[in-house]
C-alpha cells in the first residue's frame, strides 16, 4: 500500500516535470517575466507549436523556416512583435499572421521572400504598424507582390474607417 502510495507519487513528481518541459517548445527558450520567447539558430524547419500564451515578443532567427502560413501561428493576444529574421522564409501563404490580433512589429529582414500571397499580412483590425523588410525580397516580382499585399492592408484599415 505504501509502496504503491510512493510510486504515485513519483510519478506525479515526473509527470509535473515533463509538463515543465512542454511549457517552452522544443529549441526555444522562454522568459515569463519579460514575456519573451527566443528560438535562435536552431535549425528549425517550421515556427514552433505551443508557444506560451503570455508571450509578448517572439524572436525566431537564423533557422530554416521555408513557408510560413496561417497554421504557423495560432491564437497568441499578447503578442506584440514578431522577429522572424535571417530564416530562408521564401513564401508568405494567406493570413499568414491573421491569429495575432495585437501584432504591431514584424521583421522579415534577411529572408529571400519569393512568393507572397496578396492577403499575407492581412490581420482582423489591421495591428500591423511597422515592417522591416530590409534584405527580405528574393526579386522585383515579390516587390510587386508586397505591395499588392500592402495594398489589402491599407484596404482593410479603410474598411474598418467606414465600418465606424
Ligand atoms: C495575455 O496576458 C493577459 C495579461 O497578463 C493574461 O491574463 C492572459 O491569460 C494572456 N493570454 C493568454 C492566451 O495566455
Ligand atoms: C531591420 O533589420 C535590419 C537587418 O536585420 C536591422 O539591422 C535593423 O536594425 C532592423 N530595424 C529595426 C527598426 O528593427
Ligand atoms: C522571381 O522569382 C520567382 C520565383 O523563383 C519567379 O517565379 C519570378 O519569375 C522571378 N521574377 C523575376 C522578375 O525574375
Amino acid at each position: 500500500m505504501c509502496i504503491f502510495a510512493v510510486r504515485v507519487f513519483l510519478g506525479i513528481l515526473l509527470l509535473c516535470a515533463w509538463c515543465q518541459c512542454l511549457e517552452c517548445p522544443f529549441g526555444c527558450e522562454c522568459f515569463a517575466i519579460t514575456r519573451t520567447v527566443k528560438c535562435v539558430s536552431k535549425d528549425l524547419y517550421t515556427v514552433p507549436q505551443s508557444i506560451p500564451g503570455y508571450a509578448r515578443t517572439v524572436i525566431i532567427t537564423g533557422n530554416n523556416i521555408q513557408r510560413i502560413g496561417p497554421e504557423s501561428f495560432t491564437e497568441l493576444e499578447n503578442v506584440t512583435n514578431i522577429i522572424l529574421s535571417n530564416n530562408r522564409i521564401s513564401e508568405m501563404a494567406s493570413h499568414s499572421f491573421s491569429a495575432l490580433i495585437n501584432l504591431r512589429f514584424l521583421d522579415l529582414s534577411g529572408n529571400h521572400l519569393a512568393l507572397i500571397h496578396p492577403e499575407a499580412l492581412s490581420i482582423p483590425g489591421s495591428p500591423l504598424q511597422e515592417l522591416n523588410l530590409s534584405c527580405a525580397l528574393f526579386n522585383f516580382t515579390a516587390l510587386t507582390d508586397l505591395t499588392t499585399a500592402l495594398r489589402w492592408v491599407a484596404f482593410s484599415i479603410l474598411s474598418n474607417f467606414f465600418r465606424i
